[in-house]
Order: structure tokens, then sequence, then C-alpha cells
């Protein structure tokens, strides 16, 4: 296993993490983890060079933090990072973030955490971070050495990004990143922002939540199988991203025995900026595949926005080509339910009242009234 070095920091972290989201369930309740099975999985990877789990208030619908706390005793919790993040999307007043932050403690049940991340930071839960002196509470738990490190899980444009980024002394940060993905959310933009200030980055998503594994298009899949040198589409879309030096960490939602044992036959040598000019190719081939494949040719340049109806006119898009451009169209569904049902801060393609702001702003001259409500047709279908 490779372990790369944090800037700055004395950390070392296993190029390989086990993220704590996606663990083997029961009755395909997402709430009972198998706890035997993920049991031995994540201390399987641990015995194999894995030193980082990654898990957050609401993964296996609060249950995933017992879990790992049961996971890290007989001497687990020496052997690795750990990391969990504060809901910041959930909370009303700052006591809030006290009440959480020692529930997970007790749910963990360790006396510190390595890295404690605000989680699933947009610009809506940004403002509630600037509302509510989030940045002040982690300077607190810092200072009281309940955490070491301090970092932000990110879902939003490049734009809200470099906000974020500026705003303090991150330790890290933790992106969306995959070679289907790079102008998707935060993309290879906001990557190359936080890489030319030295950010540390951690990687979610590596295989786009198991698309990038399971739900290739036909094209694509014929492509990784015809090409010259033969990789799994797994091993493919690992390669891509451990490639990158600026890469520390890239975190694997690990769901059966055999996920954490190709994972790890994948980073058993693994070296960054070692991708020669034939995969180089290989994969700038499969990229332009999945450009060619999406639905509205939106660049997410983000022109268009503000949109004066709060519609996130570029995520709109981006969940969109995703679900036309990969087999899976449950996921980008549910996502996109999801945010149309919230009660507040929503940003769905459905608020579009046809003013045409945009459409004088769009330099790709994207129809983008009509492409939305194609959009909100298909991915909402009970319309
Ligand atoms: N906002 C946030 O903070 C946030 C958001 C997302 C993720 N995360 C964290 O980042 C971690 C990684 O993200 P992710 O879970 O989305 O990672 P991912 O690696 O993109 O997706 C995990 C899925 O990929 C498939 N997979 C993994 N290894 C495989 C293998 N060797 N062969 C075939 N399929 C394989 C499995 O899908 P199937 O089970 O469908 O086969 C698995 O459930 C999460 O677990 C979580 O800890 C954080």
């Amino acid at each position: 296993m490779e372990y790369r070095q944090f800037n700055k920091k004395n950390i070392k972290t296993s190029i390989l993490g086990f993220g704590a989201m996606r663990l083997p369930v029961i009755d395909g309740d997402y709430s009972k983890i198998d706890e035997d099975e993920a049991m031995k999985m994540i201390r399987h990877a641990i015995d194999n060079g894995v030193n980082y789990v990654d898990t957050a208030y609401p993964y296996h619908n609060g249950n995933s933090e017992t879990f790992i706390g049961k996971v890290l005793k007989d001497g687990y919790r020496e052997k690795v990072y750990l990391a969990t993040k504060l809901p910041v999307g959930r909370l009303k007043e700052k006591a809030d973030m006290e009440r959480i932050f020692n529930e997970q403690m007790k749910k963990l049940d360790v006396e510190y955490l390595d890295f404690y991340l605000l989680h699933a930071v947009s610009r809506n839960s940004w403002e509630i971070c600037k509302n509510l002196d989030v940045l002040e509470f982690i300077d607190k738990l810092k200072k009281e050495g309940k955490i070491k490190y301090a970092g932000f899980s990110f879902h939003d444009s490049p734009e809200i990004f470099k906000k974020v980024a500026d705003s303090y002394d991150w330790d890290m940060c933790q992106l969306q990143f995959n070679y289907a993905d790079t102008k998707v959310q935060a993309g290879i933009e906001s990557f190359r922002y936080a890489a030319d200030k030295g950010m540390n980055i951690v990687i979610m998503e590596p295989l786009k939540g198991g698309t990038l594994a399971n739900d290739l298009p036909d094209e694509l899949a014929e492509h990784f199988k015809n090409a010259k040198i033969m990789k799994s589409p797994v091993e493919w879309a690992f390669r891509w991203v451990y490639n990158f030096p600026e890469v520390k960490l890239i975190l694997s939602g690990m769901s059966t025995m055999e996920h954490v044992l190709d994972n790890l036959r994948i980073f058993k040598n693994t070296k960054p900026d070692s991708m020669d000019i034939e995969e180089t190719a290989i994969m700038n081939k499969a990229i332009k595949i999945v450009e060619e494949k999406t639905a509205v040719p939106c660049t997410d340049c983000k022109y268009c926005l503000p949109c004066p109806h709060g519609v996130n006119i570029p995520m709109m898009f981006g969940l969109y080509n995703s679900y036309t451009g990969f087999k899976n169209k449950q996921e980008p569904r549910d996502r996109y339910k999801n945010w149309r049902e919230r009660e507040e801060n929503r940003f769905t393609a459905d608020l579009c009242v046809r003013c045409g702001v945009c459409l004088e702003k769009c330099p790709q001259h994207i129809e983008i009234p009509d492409r939305l409500e194609e959009l909100d047709k298909i991915l909402y279908p009970s319309t």
C-alpha cells in the first residue's frame, strides 16, 4: 500500500481509505448494517494497510458511527485516522453543534477525532455555517484537543468552492472526483484550485458511487474491453484518480468483501504520475465517450447564474447528463426527487418560470427553459 504525505502536516494516509456509507445491509434495509460482514471487511482492509476510515452523522440512518465505534475496538482505533462530519445542513441554532458533536463522540466511543469535516458544504449550507459561526466552533474543538484536523466535504460549484476554500486555514478538503465528473459539481476546476493552494485533497465517489463499475454505457464498456492494456473499468477509474500526485487519499465505499479484496489488489502497487502515453490516451477517449453521451452541452461556466428564481441551472444539467450518460437511472432520479421535495432551500428545475434571463447569458446557446422542463419531466416522472 502506498502512503501519501499530507502537505505541512505530520500525516501519511494510505492511498485507499474506507468510506462507511455503503456498508452491507440486512434485508435491503439501509439502517440495518450487516455488522458481522462489515466488521470483517473493514478490519481486513485495516490489517492490509488501510489507515483511514470515513463516516458521517447520517450514514446508514445514523448507525454508521455507532458501528464504526465497534469496529475500532480491540486496538483498531490506534491503527487509523478517523473522520466524521458535522451535518451543517441540519443546524438550526448554535447549540445544535455541541449537541450533535457530543452525540457523535458517544456513538463512536473515542477520545478524539483525527478529522472533523463540515458535511456536504454547498451554497446554502455555507450560509448556515456563516450565520452560526461554525468555524469558531471548529476552532474551539481544536483548542480543546477533541479534534486534530478540520476539513469540509463539498457538493456545489467551483465558484462556491473557492469562497469556502479561502475562508479558513483548512487541513483538508474532500471532493467528488472521477473521470466522468470533471465538469460536474466541484469538478477539475475546484480540484486545481485546491491543489494550487496546497490544500490536502481527499477524494470521494471515485467510482461515481458505483456507476463507473456497474453501469457503463455499452460504448464505454466496449472501449475498455478492446483497449490494448487490459484492466477492469474499476481499475481504470481508480488509476485515473490516483495518478494525480495532489490526491492524498481515495475513499471507496466498499459494500462487499469482494470489493475490499479487489480494491486492495488494485491499490497494491500504485504510484502518482505513472500513467504512460497509451494509458492516458485510453482514459482521454473514455472521457470523450462520456462527454458525447451528455444530453445538454453545458460546460458549467455559470454565466447563466444567478437565476432570479433560484434554479441552479448547471447542477440540473450535470445531474441530467449523469442520467442520460449512464445506465443507472434510479440514482439521479432519487437525488432529484430528494432536492425537489425539500421544504426549503430548493433550486430544482420546476422553479423555472421561463423569464428567459438565462437565455441571453448562455454562451452555448442552450434553450435553458425548454431543457429544464424536459429534465423535470424525466427525472420526476410522477408530475
Ligand atoms: N458529502 C460527503 O461527504 C460524501 C458524499 C459521498 C461520499 N462520501 C464518502 O466517500 C466515500 C466514497 O464514496 P462512494 O462510496 O461514493 O465511493 P465509490 O467508490 O464511488 O462508490 C462505491 C460503490 O462502488 C462500487 N464498488 C466499489 N469497489 C468496487 C469494486 N472493486 N468492484 C465493483 N464495484 C465496486 C460499489 O457499488 P455497488 O455496491 O453498487 O456494486 C460501491 O458501493 C463514501 O463511502 C463516504 O464515506 C462523502
